[in-house]
C-alpha cells in the first residue's frame, strides 16, 4: 500500500509529491504523459521549483511515477493536481478533471480519500467528480471514501513560502470527509484551515486569484493614467506602500500570465452567469489586463518616435513572471503579435526560455543580452530576471521602455 498517490506530477502536484516523500509518507505519482513519467523515474524534474537533486533524492525514498493507473488502487489517500484551464471560448475545460475521476474510479477503494486540489468553481467537486466517482463505483462519498477539495496556493519561484508553511484551506463534503482530508495535510503542512465546506474551500482559491487580477488590473488602469499625466506610478506606489495598514501594493506589466491569474477568474464569471448573476468587476478587470499588451506596443512606437516597420525590437524577459520558465498565457505572447503586426523585426533574449514561438513562428533567440540591446532600435524589458544587469542593458540600448518600473533612469516608463 502506498500513503499518498498523486494524479498530475506538474507544477502543483510534484511539490506536493515531494513534501509527502519528505515527511516519511510512501507515495507514488500516476500522469498521462509518458515523458513526463519517464523523466521523473529518471531522476529529472520538469518542474522549476523542484530540482532534479529533490526528484533522485524522492526516487531513493522509494517515489515512482507511473503512467498506469493500477498505482491509484494501492492508496489510502489521492489527490488530482491536473490542469483547469479554458475553452477558447472563455469557459471552463473541466476534461482534465473528468478524466482523471474516470481514471480513478475502478482502482477506488472503501475508505480512500480524494481530494481534487485543481483550482475550479464551487461546486465542482460536489456536482461533477462526487457523481462520476458515485455512479461509476456504486459507493457513496462520505459514506464508504471521503472526498475532500483543498487549494494549492504555490506560488513559482517563492523562495520563502511552499507547501509546508503555507497554511492549508481545506473543505470535506461530510464533517468526516473534513477531518480526513485535515488529518492527511496535517502530515505535510504546518497549518490546515478548514472551511465550511468544498463549496467555501473552491471559492476560497478563486476569490484569491481574482484579487490579485482585480487589483493588477487596477495599477495597470492608473499606470495608462499616470503617463498621460506625467507622474512615475511606481514612486507613487512605493509611497502609498509605507502606509502600515489598509494598503496592499500591486504593480504594473505588460498583463498577467501563468496557468492562474488569467484562468482563474473565468472560472468565477462562468458559473456566476449559469446562476444569472453578473460580476461585472471581474470581467472588467480581465479586459484592462487583456489590453496591456497593446498599450506596450503603442509605447514602443512612442518611445522610438516612428512607426514600428522595419524597426528591430528586443524583448528581455519573455516567460509570464521573472525567475520562472514557465510560458503559459505569457503577456509577451501578444506583444510580440503587435510588434510583428506593425512590422518589426523581434528577437529575446531569456535564461529561462531556451525556445519563444508565437502563432508556430519561432522568435529569434540572442545569447547575449546586452550586446543584443546596443544593436536593437529598442529594448523592451518584459521581465526583470534577477540575473539581469538592468542597468547595463538600459546603457547599451539606444532606447529602452521598461513596463516593469524597476530601472530608475535612462529608461522610458509604461
Ligand atoms: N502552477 C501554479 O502555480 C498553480 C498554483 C495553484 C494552483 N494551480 C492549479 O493546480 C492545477 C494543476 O496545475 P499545474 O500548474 O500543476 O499543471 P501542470 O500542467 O504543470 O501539470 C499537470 C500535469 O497533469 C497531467 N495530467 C493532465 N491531465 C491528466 C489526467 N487526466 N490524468 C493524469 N495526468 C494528467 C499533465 O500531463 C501534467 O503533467 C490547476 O488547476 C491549476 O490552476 C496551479
Amino acid at each position: 500500500m502506498t500513503d499518498l498517490a498523486v494524479i498530475g506530477l506538474g507544477y502543483v502536484g510534484l511539490p506536493l509529491a515531494r513534501e509527502a516523500v519528505a515527511a516519511g509518507l510512501a507515495v507514488a505519482g500516476y500522469d498521462e504523459n509518458p515523458d513526463v513519467v519517464t523523466g521523473l523515474n529518471r531522476g529529472r524534474s520538469h518542474v522549476d521549483d523542484v530540482s532534479d537533486a529533490e526528484v533522485r533524492a524522492m526516487r531513493a525514498a522509494g517515489f515512482t511515477a507511473d503512467h498506469r493507473a493500477a498505482v491509484l488502487g494501492a492508496a489510502h489517500v489521492v489527490v488530482i493536481c491536473v490542469p483547469t484551464p479554458l475553452h477558447t471560448d472563455g469557459t471552463p475545460d473541466l476534461d482534465p478533471v473528468c478524466r482523471a475521476t474516470r481514471t480513478l474510479a475502478p482502482h477506488l477503494t472503501r475508505g480512500t480519500l480524494v481530494v481534487l486540489e485543481s483550482t475550479t468553481y464551487p461546486g465542482t467537486t460536489d456536482e461533477v467528480v462526487r457523481p462520476a466517482l458515485e455512479q461509476a463505483t456504486g459507493m457513496t462519498a462520505g459514506a464508504d471514501f471521503h472526498l475532500a477539495f483543498s487549494p494549492e496556493r504555490i506560488d513559482p519561484g517563492n523562495k520563502g513560502f511552499g507547501l509546508r508553511n503555507t497554511p492549508k484551506v481545506v473543505g470535506g463534503l461530510t464533517p468526516g470527509c473534513a477531518q480526513a482530508a485535515a488529518a492527511f495535510y496535517g502530515k505535510v503542512c504546518d497549518t490546515v484551515v478548514m472551511a465550511k465546506g468544498t463549496r467555501e474551500a473552491e471559492m476560497a482559491k478563486l476569490l484569491e486569484n481574482t484579487y490579485r487580477n482585480v487589483n493588477i488590473a487596477l495599477v495597470n488602469e492608473l499606470a495608462l493614467i499616470a503617463h498621460q499625466l506625467n507622474v512615475d506610478l511606481w514612486d507613487a506606489i512605493a509611497c502609498a506602500a509605507t502606509k502600515p495598514f489598509g494598503f496592499q501594493s500591486f504593480r504594473p506589466g505588460p498583463g498577467v500570465g501563468g496557468h492562474c491569474i488569467p484562468v482563474d477568474p473565468g472560472y468565477l464569471i462562468h458559473q456566476a452567469r449559469a446562476a444569472g448573476c453578473a460580476v461585472r468587476l471581474v470581467e472588467l478587470a480581465q479586459e484592462i489586463n487583456r489590453s496591456m499588451p497593446a498599450h506596450v506596443v503603442r509605447r514602443a512606437a512612442e518611445v522610438l518616435g516612428r512607426p514600428l516597420r522595419g524597426t528591430s525590437v528586443l524583448l528581455a524577459g519573455v516567460t509570464y513572471k521573472a525567475d520562472v520558465s514557465d510560458l503559459r498565457e505569457t503577456p509577451a505572447r501578444p506583444v510580440v503579435r503587435g510588434l510583428r503586426a506593425a512590422g518589426a523585426r523581434v528577437a529575446y533574449h531569456d535564461p529561462h526560455a531556451p525556445a519563444f514561438a508565437v502563432d508556430g513562428r519561432p522568435v529569434r533567440r540572442v545569447r547575449d543580452v546586452v550586446r543584443a540591446a546596443a544593436a536593437a532600435d529598442l529594448t523592451v524589458l518584459l521581465q526583470p530576471h534577477t540575473v539581469y544587469d538592468l542597468d547595463a542593458i538600459v546603457a547599451a540600448a539606444p532606447l529602452a521602455l521598461d513596463v516593469r518600473g524597476c530601472t530608475r533612469s535612462g529608461a522610458e516608463l509604461l
